[in-house]
């Protein structure tokens, strides 16, 4: 798929059919994943892929908004390494630059994503941390939710003129 098909026709898949994915398009999602830019080109992410039952059925518990996790059959728990970017906000876009270029490469390869969001929720980020057994110096940002689609969405058209400035606001 184009590059600006992706972008124009992703949307959030919360409906999956449950099969697992291949392995050879995780490793395609989580290449995209590097590719981010960061800032400094610190790439300060790590990616824990959960498939495990228990595991995302825990997630689920504790997360309101990521029910659809266990039917997906695997979330990609997108964490920052404060020791490798100490501001907090840049940790935060490197590791949701690498989310929306997963989320568009899951897309682009025919599979359904969403981006269930963790930081700056303290209590989504601790009890994930505990989950996961995360060590202390790491931020869980987000979780990409990745399987088979089962459920189709028609592309949004966002663009809004009045939201554009050009030379001043
Ligand atoms: C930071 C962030 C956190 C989000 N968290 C959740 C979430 O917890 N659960 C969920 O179902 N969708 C979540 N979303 C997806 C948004 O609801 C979705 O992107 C938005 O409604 C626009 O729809 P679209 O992705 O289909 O274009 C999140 C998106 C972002 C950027």
């Amino acid at each position: 798929m184009d590059v600006l098909e992706a972008i124009f026709t992703r949307r959030s898949i919360r409906k999956f059919t449950g099969q697992p994915i291949a392995e050879e398009d995780l490793k395609t999602v989580l290449k995209a994943g590097f590719q981010a830019p960061s800032a400094h080109n610190y790439q300060p992410w790590d990616f824990v892929v959960v498939r495990n039952k228990n595991t995302l059925e825990s997630i689920a518990q504790v997360h309101p908004y990521a029910k659809m996790l266990p039917q997906a059959g695997c979330g990609i728990i997108v964490c920052g390494d404060k020791e490798r970017q100490r501001l907090t906000g840049f940790l935060v876009a490197d590791c949701s630059a690498a989310i929306e270029n997963m989320l568009l490469a899951a897309h682009g390869i025919g599979l359904g994503a969403v981006w269930c969001g963790l930081y700056p929720v303290p209590e989504l980020t601790k009890a994930i941390a505990e989950i996961l057994n995360l060590p202390s110096t790491v931020i869980p940002v987000g979780i990409v939710v990745v399987g088979y689609k089962n459920e189709m969405k028609k592309p949004a058209d966002r663009y809004d003129e009045s939201k554009v400035h050009f030379e001043q606001w």
